[in-house]
């Protein structure tokens, strides 16, 4: 008899570890370990639930990779052409897809608007383990979604689902959503790491098996109440990420892992009384400023894989009532925003030690690029200064610790895209100087921080 094997895992990160503990060493988290049963494993030969070969689904075969088949996966487009760029280009036959999301991003809605779609073309199947079919067709119905192709079904167990899908032999199939997915032979509840990993795993192999491409909806919860995303990432072949609170009407679409093509591209949505639409140009939407020019606010054009996005930052620097002043960054990340205030202090000659620094990204976008050191700089130099920047200039760069400006990739193309958006103006790394002259746009290259500083 095989035994099952316990193992813990940590329900933020992912990582694994052979007995509890308190706090996890990868990703400090406190109490986020849990226990996690696998799966008894099949005895040497035997097929696992119905299935023979790997767990890439093919047959165990030695072979050359020139000699390996290609030519049978043509992606297929998800009906929004936002999504299908994150996704590298569309959907791979196949492929086993998560979207994650905290609750009321927007996933289900996503899902439904381009499964009703795509059913229009191939044969498709939405499972819905959380909604009723009601709750569904309410919502399809009143989106004005064509309805009549979509074939649904309300279940919960991953062999069920995985024997009606033998039946209807669907191309593409939606799993609403993979915490609310259980299997029979696993002990612990839905939504648990174990449940949470065996389904993804099952139907990651089924996908593969019968050339379905599945659709896997994965909660995010902050308090990790339920077993989120991360760990089962290393099973799918995309994640990608819904994000945007719910307060805000846009949403923004964002690979995380891709097999098949880049992670850093952005899809831009925005929620609707009719459903979630396309956001075709978001520089457009990211910049609405007021005509006042205020100090503390500048603009930045970052590189979201293959397109330009003007961003908005904004900073605000006030006198702090408190012994230890407070640094908040929203959008942008926090450990970069200390390092830019020492370097600020080095190298720039200002001190915001006694001064609370606050920080955002409008929009609710979030910038990972280092491009947005220099404008984050500047913008804190401004609010501290209480001296508004001009309008249309633009600034974008890295700061290295010496204080010098670095260049970043596709200065052109982002200095194109500002020239665009009407930006006269440009303070950009020296390397970063255009090659020919952007029409109607002064373009200002600098090499250190105190340049930047002398010219603002
Ligand atoms: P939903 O897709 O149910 O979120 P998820 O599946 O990610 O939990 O979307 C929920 C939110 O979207 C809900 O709070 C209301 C909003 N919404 C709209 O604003 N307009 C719409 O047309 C729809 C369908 C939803
Ligand atoms: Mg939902």
């Amino acid at each position: 008899m095989v035994k099952s094997k316990t193992a813990y895992v940590c329900t933020d990160c992912g990582s694994e570890y052979s007995r509890w503990l308190g706090q996890c060493t990868d990703c400090k988290a406190w109490n986020t370990i849990s226990e996690f049963r696998q799966a008894k494993l099949p005895s040497r030969g035997g097929n696992f639930a119905g299935f023979a070969g790997n767990a890439a689904g093919n047959e165990a075969k030695v072979q050359t990779l020139d000699t390996i088949d290609l030519a049978d996966l043509p992606r297929f487009s998800a009906g929004f052409a936002e999504f299908d760029r994150v996704l590298g280009g569309g959907i791979v036959p196949g492929s086993a897809i998560l979207i994650g999301g905290e609750p009321g991003a927007g996933k289900s809605t996503l899902l439904l608007q381009a499964m009703c779609s795509l059913a229009t073309t191939m044969p498709a199947l939405y499972i819905t383990g959380e909604e009723s079919l009601q709750q569904v067709a309410m919502r399809a119905k009143r989106l004005g979604l064509p309805t009549d192709q979509l074939k649904m079904l309300s279940e919960t167990s991953v062999e069920n689902i995985c024997h009606i899908a033998i039946k209807e032999q669907p191309k593409i199939m939606v799993i609403d959503s993979i915490q609310v997915m259980h299997m029979s032979e696993i002990q612990s509840a839905p939504g648990s790491v174990s449940q949470v990993r065996e389904s993804a795993a099952y139907l990651t192999r089924f996908a593969k098996q019968h050339h379905v491409a599945i659709l896997l909806v994965g909660h995010v919860t902050k308090d990790g109440s339920l077993a989120g995303p991360k760990v089962l990432e290393h099973c799918i072949d995309c994640s990608i990420m819904l994000e945007g609170s719910t307060d805000s009407r846009y949403r923004t679409l964002r690979g995380n892992k891709n097999r098949f093509g880049a992670v850093n591209e952005l899809g831009v949505f925005a929620m609707t009384g009719s459903g979630l639409k396309e956001v075709k140009n978001p520089s457009a939407i990211f910049l609405t400023r007021s005509e006042e020019q205020t100090p503390g606010s500048t603009v930045m054009v970052v590189w979201e894989g293959t397109r330009p996005l003007l961003v908005e930052i904004q900073a605000l620097v006030d006198h702090s009532a408190l012994g230890n002043p407070r640094r908040v960054a929203v959008g942008a990340d926090q450990n970069r925003l200390s390092m830019l205030l020492a370097i600020l202090h080095r190298h720039g000659g200002l001190q915001l030690n006694d001064q609370d620094v606050f920080v955002n990204v409008v929009g609710g976008v979030k910038v990972t690029e280092t491009s947005i050191d220099l404008a984050l700089i500047l913008a804190l130099v401004s609010s501290f200064k209480d001296n508004a920047l001009p309008q249309d200039l633009v600034i974008f760069g890295e700061v290295g610790l010496s204080g010098e400006i670095r260049p970043v990739p596709s200065g052109q193309e982002r200095l194109n895209e500002a020239a665009k958006h009407g930006f006269k103006r440009a303070i950009v790394p020296y390397n970063n100087m255009p090659k020919q002259k952007i029409a109607e746009m002064e373009v200002i290259g600098v090499k250190k921080l105190s340049d930047a500083l002398d010219v603002i």
